[in-house]
């Protein structure tokens, strides 16, 4: 009890949604918001603006010509991506750890590896469900960053100093919580949108996603096992949870269109790598 109360406790010190979040997730609510609104909430977080075009303006998005203000990035990315683009931005700066605790480089090619993997598993839906499969697969894990920032020696002795299995199974007997639980906590005080909370709560359980939401669940379940066994990224763990016939059927894809999702993903990746470097 000790081990889960601690990380509880300190979860409840983590830094709150920042402002700038908390205020574009108000906005984007209101649909007589305007380009100009949501730039303006943006724009307060000079840093922020700096990485966002610099995301933006990367091979990633494969722009002709150059980005250079939020408002231009709302109307070619549309509200909902640069919502969630800000927000994986935003989680990634405030969970940030040392690198002694934590490879983050590593954790971040994963995270967004998954996210590309993802996005391109769903390549039949359309644009907005693409971009929740994103950032979905971005913040997937992001329940392991909850337990490294709030206790980091617990984190390390966890993952990297016991032999035995790192799954959520033992995660509860240790924490008792998994990262999906934790990541969940996490979602819920930050206000995330409801479907990247439910990649968040069940990316291990797909069955047990919503109805709504089990094919983008499905979508994030399958990158993440793609990216373990293509060694994308390190997440921690080379733990993978079993394949789930149930998940792959919900996307409906044959064996021949996979390798094609599976060559276009790693293509882009492959794209965005001076991006992985910067972030
Ligand atoms: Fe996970
Ligand atoms: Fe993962």
């Amino acid at each position: 009890m000790d081990n889960f109360q601690t990380v509880v406790d300190q979860l409840a010190d983590l830094p709150s949604t920042p402002v700038v979040v908390q205020k574009l997730h108000m906005l984007i609510q209101d649909d007589a918001v305007g380009s100009r609104d949501v730039a303006r909430i943006v724009e307060t977080d000079s840093a922020l603006v700096a990485r966002v075009l610099k995301l933006v303006n990367s091979p990633f998005y494969g722009m002709t010509q150059s980005v250079l203000s939020v408002e231009d990035a709302i109307a070619i990315l549309g509200f909902n991506t640069l919502h969630q683009l800000v927000l994986s931005t935003a989680v990634f700066d405030t969970l940030a750890v040392d690198n002694s605790t934590l490879n983050m480089a590593a954790f971040w090619q994963h995270s967004f590896g998954v996210g590309v993997f993802a996005k391109h598993l769903s390549s039949n839906a359309n644009k907005d469900s693409q971009s929740e499969a994103l950032t979905g697969g971005i913040l997937h894990d992001i329940g392991r960053l909850v337990i490294a920032k709030c206790d980091p020696s617990k984190f390390v002795t966890f993952y990297f100093k016991r032999k035995s299995v790192t799954g959520i199974e033992q995660e509860m007997e240790f924490f008792e919580r998994d990262h999906q639980q934790i990541g969940e906590m996490l979602a819920r005080k930050w206000n995330f949108p409801a479907p990247i909370t439910a990649v968040i709560s069940n990316h291990h359980t797909p069955s047990a996603a919503p109805d709504e939401y089990k094919k983008l669940v499905a979508a994030v379940n399958i990158a993440d096992l793609l990216c373990h066994m293509m060694q994308v990224g390190y997440s921690a763990t080379s733990y993978v949870t079993e394949f789930d016939p149930e998940a792959w059927r919900c996307l409906g894809l044959s064996m021949d269109k996979l390798k094609d999702r599976i060559h276009a993903a790693l293509n882009e990746i492959d794209k965005a790598s001076q991006m992985l470097e910067s972030l």
